[in-house]
């Protein structure tokens, strides 16, 4: 059971900025990133803390940021009512704290996070929180050891080791570009000090901004603790700031779900060529081939054998299936079932235990039964097909009229010829069988057998007209 942080403890998690560096439309903060956006992962570690009191600050694109941070808190079950606040102007880190002014009065001290850094967890967040309370810090930063510190605010020291200020990247000389211990933008202030601090701050740099950095230095020279927390992870401080970083997170994010699936016996058989969103679950002993791609709520059962190259989103595969160089989204797939190579199944789809659906073949809003089989070249859209079906290479459920979608069904154990049209809306009954090349556009009764194809006629090739020229030219 993690602890229960002191409740005068409150959250502000910064999330107004626009992210220039993106170079994108959308906010900053909600770039996918593992399939959720970047605020979602920031919310969840600040949310394993388990403080009743969270703020955002939001300001570029604010009705978007606000629904995300809304839907992560009804999924989470967490506190009931974040605030939010409005940062009108992006005027800087510091300016967007103090829109916040009146939750830190409501507060003894915050807990401040940037809404870019994604990869932080509980583990280090609650050590900030410990170390501020425990040695009663009107500052607490947590910084890291970077062998690359380019963009991230360096952490002055004393000689004595004592942390005097912060120094952005934009401001500092090539010694203090030297640092390599940097900000990480997770801080714990008494927000008394923090308050009258940020009253004082003066704006600066080329966009004349508001630096909450700029608060720490205030703090020290009047007189208030200040120290910092070194994290033993730096790789959990990266800031997403442009497109690359995200790329970095996105590698970091995925490296640590591989892991979460191997602890619990997934075997990943290269995990350089793997891809997991962060929300997917996997069963003991499934092998992961190289190739895949599992996405959104994608649940897979035990034992299961996936990929070579197979893309999964929100769909559910059963124990023991294998699924091979395949595409599948919203659908489920039944235990034992196979599934490729090169087959789609679209949403809706729902294959069933031990069925079959391979080469080429395309699924759509349709059930097949128990053992069902589609093995070639086959569309089956807005079909129920019972146990058992065998459906011949090129079948075609024609569902589609022009304006509306019809269903088709084929009850159990029937059989279906090669290259059969079947028009919907169509019945065949159960145990029919259909031949091959029929175009059916009315229902078959059970057990009957229904043949829907010109017949064959055989002629002379001498006498019947355009044949025999037909034949000449072949000759030639
Ligand atoms: C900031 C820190 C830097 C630290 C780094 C860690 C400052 C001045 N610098 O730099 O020391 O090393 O984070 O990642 O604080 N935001 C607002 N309103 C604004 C500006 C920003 O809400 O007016 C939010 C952004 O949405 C973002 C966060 O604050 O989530 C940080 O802003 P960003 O511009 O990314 O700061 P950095 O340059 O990364
Ligand atoms: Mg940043």
């Amino acid at each position: 059971m993690k602890p229960n942080h002191s409740s005068a403890l409150g959250v502000l998690v910064l999330a107004a900025g626009k992210g220039e560096r993106m170079q994108s439309e959308t906010p900053k903060v909600l770039h996918p990133l593992a399939g959720r956006p970047i605020i979602y992962h920031v919310l969840r570690a600040v949310s394993s803390l388990k403080l009743s009191s969270l703020a955002i600050v939001v300001g570029h694109e604010a009705p978007a940021v606000r629904l995300k941070v809304q839907e992560f808190v009804q999924d989470s079950h967490w506190i009931k009512t974040p605030a939010f606040f409005t940062q009108k102007e992006q005027l800087g880190t510091g300016h967007a704290v103090f829109s916040g002014a009146s939750f830190l009065k409501k507060h003894s001290a915050v807990l401040i996070v940037c809404g870019d850094t994604p990869l932080l967890t509980y583990d280090s967040l609650s050590s900030v929180v410990r170390f501020h309370q425990t040695e009663n810090n009107a500052v607490t930063l947590l910084t890291a050891r970077l062998s690359n510190p380019q963009n991230y605010g360096r952490i002055l020291r004393s000689s004595s080791g004592e942390v005097l200020r912060i120094v952005e990247e934009s401001e500092a000389g090539d010694g203090e570009k030297a640092i390599t211990e940097v900000n990480s933008g997770v801080y714990c202030f008494s927000t008394g000090l923090l308050l009258k601090a940020l009253k004082e701050v003066k704006p600066k740099g080329p966009h004349r901004e508001y630096y909450l950095t700029d608060a720490v230095d205030w703090v020290r020279s009047h007189g208030g603790k200040v120290a910092a927390l070194l994290s033993p992870n730096a790789e959990e401080i990266l800031g997403i700031n442009s497109r690359l970083h995200l790329s970095i997170a996105e590698r970091i994010l995925n490296r640590r779900t591989l892991e979460r699936f191997m602890l619990v016996g997934v075997t990943v058989v290269d995990p350089a060529a793997t891809y997991a969103d962060s929300s997917v679950e996997i069963g003991a002993e499934t092998v992961l081939y190289p190739g895949v791609i599992l996405k959104g709520a994608t649940r897979i059962g035990k034992n299961a054998r996936i990929g070579p190259y197979t893309f999964i989103d929100d769909s559910q595969v059963g124990n023991s299936a294998e699924v091979r160089f395949s595409c599948l989204t919203s659908c489920r797939v039944g235990d034992a079932a196979l599934v490729g190579p090169f087959a789609h199944l679209r949403n809706g789809a729902v294959i069933g235990p031990q069925a079959r659906v391979g080469n080429f073949s395309e699924v759509k809003k349709s059930t097949l039964g128990k053992g069902a089989k589609v093995s070639h070249l086959s569309y089956i859209g807005d079909a129920q097909i019972g146990d058992n079906v065998n459906i011949g290479a090129g079948v075609i459920t024609c569902n589609f009229d022009g304006v509306n979608k019809h269903p088709t069904v084929i009850e159990a154990d029937a059989f279906i010829g090669s290259n059969v049209n079947l028009v919907a809306p169509v019945r065949i009954g159960k145990g029919a069988l259909v031949g091959a090349g029929s175009t059916i556009t009315e229902d078959v009764p059970e057990e009957k057998l229904a043949l829907a194809r010109a017949l064959q006629v055989i002629k002379d090739k001498k006498t019947a007209g355009g044949s025999k020229k037909v034949a000449e030219r072949l000759r030639r």
